[in-house]
């Protein structure tokens, strides 16, 4: 058998052979849409472009809107023009571009599963894809069921080689609705094939996350409640809504951001060690930490939940309009695009340990990190009667942009008096490793080629997120919001926020 490295194909020079998925056909549900288009398309051509697609495949755009091959190729050309991270290169889009194939249906016909089953039939004879499927659902959360459903009747869930079906976010709409999403989905797929994308877990410092938590000796002993006073998770976007004023209005802060990316980070952060690193070791600590998160009652609601809409402001000197504003959101919407939560694990480990999370666009920066605060020392022996008070230890895990470790410490001022100040110990990826890491969608993409399910989300994963956000939103439709806008944009979110924090005798982290 040839070795992958030795295969008379541009693109797999330099294959490395760990990471060299079969052949395989991906069709992309949702063709035409902003996320083929800004993020799944990038991806795979960035994927060629360093060597790690199959030496044969197929990306089959499957949507409702008339296209010929040649326009979907010309379509795709543009979009990976704008969005690539790195410069498209002519000689690398002519290969790939000639893999582009696409399919014209509506998503109830029958017709257009049995035609695309048989061009998969075809594809697989004349081009050597081996049976092997990886459908994409880039469609919103309701049109899923229908689209699962067909591909049962059109015994397209199976095949020769592998079939596996990804599923974008946002994963139903709440508790209900994404039970009865996984239980469709069962019917048709075994959980094996499944694959739920949270685009956070791809990211470079998310990984690393496990490999600092259990890689690390130093960790071990304080990683608990007796060490850890608090957790703050921001993640801070500066863009607003863009295009996606009509998904967006519908879903809102809790359920964009919170329900999954927030939730996962907390779950990385707080996952009691697997045995193995392995995907079914990792997702039963994960669940199992998301079980733990204790609901809260509605009275608490009010308490340990706020919410925020920006108004019209400006973002690096530049004015941008207020959400209500927005295309194709309503005039009078009383859409959350802030939220700050308190939430606590109920499990020894984190007993009493509050995690406050806060996401919201249009804020000043662009940010995400998780920020472990330590413990002041017993007793303080420096920084007494309020003069130079002592600031806690803190351990942030910058996601981006800025990828990397800090670790806030108490120092000497130099000089004759004992004057102390926080400094920085600092690990920044650019500077350690020089190199550039992939994009979220590329290394999800590669692995769901790969069988690898470890950094998609479980179905009880899901379904533990949900059981946390679902009574917020239900407490939320029967409390007044507040009056909206109550932030403008390029603030750090409504006034509310900061005494949402003080109330228990702390403040968000600066950023
Ligand atoms: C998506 C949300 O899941 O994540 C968007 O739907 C948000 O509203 C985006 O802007 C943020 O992703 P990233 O990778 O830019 O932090």
């Amino acid at each position: 058998m040839l070795e992958p490295q030795t295969i008379a194909n541009p693109l797999r020079e330099g294959m490395r052979v760990a990471r060299a998925p079969e052949p395989a056909s991906i069709i992309i549900f949702g063709a035409t849409g902003d996320l083929a288009r800004r993020k799944l398309v990038p991806a795979l051509y960035n994927l060629a472009r360093e060597n790690y697609m199959p030496p044969v495949f197929n990306i089959i755009g499957f949507a409702r809107k008339p296209r010929t091959d040649a326009a979907m190729r010309a379509e795709y050309k543009q979009a990976v023009a704008e969005f690539s991270r790195e410069k498209i290169q002519a000689e690398t889009w002519d290969s790939f571009d000639e893999n582009i194939f696409y399919v014209q249906s509506n998503l109830d016909d029958p017709d257009g599963y049995k035609r695309l089953k048989q061009e998969l039939e075809r594809f697989d004879q004349e081009r050597g894809t081996l049976g092997n499927r990886l459908f994409y659902l880039a469609v919103p959360p309701e049109l899923m069921p229908e689209i699962v459903e067909m591909l049962g009747k059109a015994e397209l869930n199976t095949s020769a080689g592998y079939t596996r079906i990804i599923l974008e976010k946002p994963f139903g709409r709440d508790l209900t609705s994404a039970l009865d999403l996984n239980h469709r989905l069962h019917q048709v797929f075994d959980e094996s094939q499944i694959y739920r994308i949270d685009h956070y877990l791809g990211k470079e410092a998310v990984q690393n996350l496990f490999v600092f938590r259990f890689a690390n000796g130093i960790l071990e002993p304080i990683w608990n409640r007796t060490y850890i006073n608090n957790v703050q998770i921001t993640v801070a976007e500066t863009v607003g809504v863009e295009t996606r004023g009509e998904y967006y209005d519908h879903a809102g802060a809790l359920r964009d951001i919170i329900q999954n990316h927030a939730l996962q980070l907390l779950a990385v952060t707080t996952m009691e060690p697997p045995p193995v690193f392995g995907p079914d070791q990792v997702r039963n600590e994960k669940a199992q930490v998301l079980r733990a998160i204790r609901p809260l009652d509605f009275n608490e609601i009010a308490r340990a939940t706020l919410r925020g809409q920006y108004g019209a402001g400006a973002i690096g000197g530049l004015q941008v309009p207020g959400y209500r504003t927005e295309p194709e959101v309503d005039a009078a919407s009383v859409t959350e695009t802030y939220v700050a939560l308190k939430l606590h694990i109920d499990n020894w480990r984190w007993a009493g340990v509050p995690f406050y999370l806060r996401t919201g666009k249009r804020l000043p920066k662009r940010m995400t990190e998780i920020a472990v605060e330590f413990n002041l020392p017993p007793l303080s022996l420096f920084g007494k009667n309020g003069v130079n008070p002592l600031e806690p230890n803190t351990l942030v895990f910058n996601i981006q942009p800025d990828e990397g470790i800090t670790l806030k410490i108490e120092s000497k001022i130099p000089g004759q008096d004992n004057r102390i100040r926080p400094v920085n110990m600092d690990f920044r990826y650019n500077s350690a490793f020089g190199q550039v890491a992939p994009e979220a969608y590329e290394r999800l993409l590669l692995d769901a080629m790969l069988g690898d399910p470890m950094l998609f989300t479980r179905y009880d994963e899901v379904e533990a997120q949900w059981a946390v956000i679902t009574p917020i939103l239900e407490a939320w439709r029967n409390i007044p919001a507040p009056a909206f806008p109550n932030y403008e944009a390029g603030v750090w979110g409504p006034a509310a926020a900061d005494e949402f924090i003080k109330r228990d005798g702390r403040k968000w982290r600066r950023l």
